[in-house]
């Protein structure tokens, strides 16, 4: 079932773990910003001491190598290395990822690192905008080289900006855009934004071919496969423009060097097509990906939606409170599709979809369309998690929601899909990015919540032992 050399371990992030916001050297990401923003509002703790992994991480390292993990998947902050955005680099930070690199191989631990994720600097964004402006791609540019460079050596995977699709659909919670851009007018600057990301990923992807030897590189999506409501033609049909837009757009770069086009006709028709400049398209169809890494917790349901003169675009909603049935709305385009619950699958608390068939729905499909290797580096159930008078958290919800994922990227191995790793979100509990610490994913538990940090202590779960045993028989173990 998984291949001999199959990469098992989990992921994270640099600003959803790391804390020590503004330790060392490091200054303010647009992320410890917008956390601010969300504590004020929602009560959810910020990114300034997360799940203290700055402090925590050798600690980590020993767990991960006592689970068998053969690899772990984290980002580096952009702020930590270059706490303006650009110039000079901050040596406490470099020496960070050099250590938590050095820990990871002397544990035999393969490093895959991902270049973005979420954490524009804010010197960026208080002097252009961040992502807003086309000037971040030369700003990125000199920071990817930089970290390709640094730690090109040790680091032969990467993968480059996280989730680009879920960043145009969230793109408050994913990037500081201010109050003035957020009056319904300005949605064409989701998928300028984007486009500028086309530009950097490509030049990313280059970078790592030309600098490091046997690297391989790719972008990191968040991917739903759609199914129909029902099967009527007309819901059919919102099934593929919704494949088209929400996926389609963003895998057709990558492998096509493309645009897809029944995405593109929507956008120009809507006034929501990115401005492109002369030369960008044949940048970004440089930038080869060597594989795909898929970011998959729920699949999405799409139904027609006739475009009847009222009905105006709506982007995804979100559930803030963690009970069901709360989420705020559903991505509407009229003439084209709306998102819908599917009466078929229970959702988590925050109303993702349960749907492990998807997992492997969604690796047959891409792997048949673009035939290139797939990585899992993303999947995991959001839950509130309880730590017993016996010390214990007894997750078994997360075993069985990781199990059921599991035996499914195992079926897409046995029907031909090249799948190389399963990192699933997340080896230790974090903050997550739309809810706050109380909904946890981590295999590691982080004893603290929203108000206080506590110690931050980190405790194993259930699903840890049982993760451990799953890795020790490469995936023929579930029980
Ligand atoms: C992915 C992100 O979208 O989903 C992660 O890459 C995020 O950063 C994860 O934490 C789960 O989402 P959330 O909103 O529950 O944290």
């Amino acid at each position: 079932m998984f291949p001999k050399g199959f990469l098992w371990g989990a992921s994270t992030s640099a600003y959803q773990v790391e804390g020590a916001a503004f330790e060392d050297g490091k200054k303010a990401s647009q992320q410890d910003i917008i956390n601010q923003d969300s504590y004020r509002k929602f009560g959810f703790a910020t990114a300034e001491i997360a799940s203290d992994e700055y402090h925590h991480y050798k600690e980590d390292v020993a767990l991960m190598k006592e689970m068998g993990f053969s690899s772990y998947r984290f980002s580096i902050a952009w702020s930590r290395i270059f706490p303006d955005g650009n110039g000079e680099p901050n040596p406490k930070g470099v020496q960070y990822y050099h250590n938590l690199i050095h820990a990871l191989k002397q544990a035999g631990i393969e490093p895959i690192v991902t270049m973005y994720h979420y954490d524009c600097p804010w010197a960026l964004v208080e002097k252009y905008g961040g992502w807003l402006s086309r000037q971040i791609i030369d700003d990125f540019t000199h920071y990817a080289e930089f970290i390709v460079r640094e730690y090109g050596s040790e680091v032969r995977i990467w993968t480059t900006i996280n989730e680009q699709s879920i960043i145009v659909q969230y793109w408050t919670q994913k990037c500081y855009i201010p109050e003035e851009l957020l009056d319904g007018k300005h949605n064409q600057l989701r998928y300028q934004i984007n486009h500028y990301m086309n530009i950097c990923h490509a030049i990313a992807c280059n970078l790592v071919h030309k600098l490091v030897p046997n690297g391989i590189v790719g972008s990191a999506l968040g991917y739903s496969c759609i199914y129909p409501l029902t099967g009527k033609p007309e819901d059919c049909m919102a099934m593929q423009n919704a494949q088209a837009l929400r996926n389609d757009y963003y895998t057709d770069i990558y492998f096509k060097g493309i645009y897809n086009k029944a995405a593109k006709t929507y956008l120009e028709q809507h006034g929501l097509a990115p401005v492109i400049e002369d030369g960008d398209m044949d940048l970004i169809a440089s930038g080869k990906s060597d594989f795909l890494a898929l970011n998959y917790y729920a699949s999405e349901c799409a139904k027609a939606c006739p475009d009847d003169g009222k009905t105006v675009i709506q982007w995804s909603g979100v559930n803030r409170s963690g009970k069901k049935g709360d989420i705020s709305g559903f991505e509407t385009h009229p003439g084209f599709y709306q998102m819908c619950r599917n009466p078929n699958l229970d959702t988590t608390d925050w109303d993702w979809a349960i749907d492990p068939i998807g997992m492997e729905y969604m690796l047959r499909d891409l792997y048949n369309r673009y035939n290139k290797p797939l990585m899992i580096t993303e999947n995991g159930l959001g839950a509130y998690d309880t730590l017993n008078d016996d010390g214990r958290v007894h997750d078994s919800y997360r075993i069985d929601y990781l199990r059921s994922h599991i035996a499914a990227v195992g079926r897409a191995i046995d029907q031909g899909v090249k799948v190389i790793s399963y990192n699933p979100w997340s080896a230790v509990d974090l903050l997550s990015t739309s809810n706050g610490v109380k909904k946890r994913y981590g295999l590691i538990y982080v004893d603290r919540t929203d108000n206080d940090p506590k110690n931050c202590a980190h405790i194993r779960k259930d699903s840890f032992y049982w993760y451990k045993k799953v890795i020790a028989s490469n995936g023929g173990d579930l029980d």
